[in-house]
């Protein structure tokens, strides 16, 4: 390599291992709601910013100007004549990617992303890749993430609200994948807020019940609207000891978070309730089976659940082998159209 391709690749390598800094830049204009501050076509001094959400001017000068290199907010030009008046500096206005984190999912997203147990969660890395296994017991200090987030009770209404937000975000998608029409009973396995059972009910008249299942911290927080569905009911239990009898289960990002072993145990408690004919609807993305035809975030979102939940992002191989082992046959795959980043649905029966 010659010496200026050299000096070019040393500075992409030192932004790349920088990665670390703009994750926890991000969740700190998340914290602060930096971009909520600033109307949509609104120019605003960092001064004014600063003062309405009670931090030092001069820090938050410092990490807006860090944002807007990657093109999270814009701060003004200053024209040459004004360019030595401290008081022109510092004027910032919106880019596309800082009005996105405006939104709730967007914000969610930043706050989750950066906060302490899923950043803290990676320290041990390389150790994960030695042994193969998550070292969250050792990071976290907890047998495993849902452990850690019971007993965290602000990361885990920031994880929960996240997840949802994106869920709702995708649940018109989502419902259009699958044939919900013949079901009485739907059940939501660690369906978390609730989010895509009330899509699904709200499209299918036909249902009787619909059960949003997932464990106790979760389901004690669940706080609905007033004219809540009456066919929807929320059950707290655990999808690896029973879950209750119906003719469609929806797993939405739920396998992605398992080892293969612990998916078959869940395979395993469905198979003891599913009513004959019935159907679990699996949202979970399908990796590509050879990398370089990867064209989403997959592989990253792969490493996060290794590193976090012993969890895998699969592909058509692994979930074929998941079928065959727990006594289900997937029965036909339906893919969202588009480039969005909406999951396909699975459909497993029983063999
Ligand atoms: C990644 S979140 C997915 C939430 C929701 N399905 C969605 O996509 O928005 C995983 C969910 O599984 C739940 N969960 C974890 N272990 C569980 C268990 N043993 N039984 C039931 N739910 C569980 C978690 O509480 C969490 O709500």
């Amino acid at each position: 390599m010659d010496k200026k391709k050299n000096m070019e690749m040393v500075g992409a390598v030192y932004e790349l291992v920088s990665g670390f800094t703009r994750t926890k830049a991000l969740n700190a204009a998340a914290s602060l709601n930096i971009a909520q501050h600033i109307g949509e076509n609104e120019k605003k001094s960092v001064n004014d910013i600063a003062k309405e959400i009670g931090a030092n001017s001069q820090s938050l000068y410092r990490l807006m100007r860090a944002l807007t290199h990657m093109k999270c907010f814009r701060e003004e030009d200053v024209d040459e004549h004004q360019q030595h008046d401290q008081q022109q500096h510092g004027i910032f206005s919106h880019t596309p990617l800082s009005l996105a984190l405006r939104q709730p999912e967007v914000r969610n997203i930043a706050l989750m992303r950066g906060g302490y147990g899923q950043t803290q969660g990676w320290q041990n890395l390389v150790e994960t890749i030695k042994t193969g296994q998550s070292d969250v017991n050792k990071t976290l200090g907890y047998p495993d993430y849902w452990a850690f987030l019971e007993e965290h009770t602000d990361e885990a209404a920031i994880f929960n609200n996240s997840l949802a937000s994106v869920t709702n975000m995708l649940t018109p998608t989502l419902v259009s994948l699958g044939d919900y029409t013949k079901f009485e009973t739907v059940v939501d396995l660690g369906g978390g807020l609730g989010k895509l059972l009330k899509g699904v009910l709200k499209q299918n008249a036909n249902i009787k019940n619909g059960i949003n299942f997932d464990i106790p911290s979760v389901i004690e927080k669940n706080q609905h609207e007033v004219d809540v569905d009456p066919r929807y009911k929320d059950q707290a239990g655990d999808f690896f000891v029973e879950v209750p009898a119906a003719d469609c289960y929806v797993l939405k990002s739920i396998l992605h978070d398992w080892s293969d072993a612990k998916c078959l145990e869940i395979f395993k408690t469905i198979s003891k309730s599913i009513k004959p004919g019935g159907k679990v609807y699996v949202y979970d993305y399908i990796n590509s089976l050879y990398t370089k035809n990867e064209k989403n975030f997959t592989p990253w979102n792969d490493l996060h659940m290794m590193v976090m939940l012993n969890g895998k992002e699969r592909n058509e191989w692994d979930w074929q082998y998941l079928a065959e082992h727990s006594g289900f046959k997937i029965e036909s795959v339906k893919r969202p159209e588009g480039q969005g980043f909406a999951p396909p649905l699975t459909i497993f029966t029983k063999q």
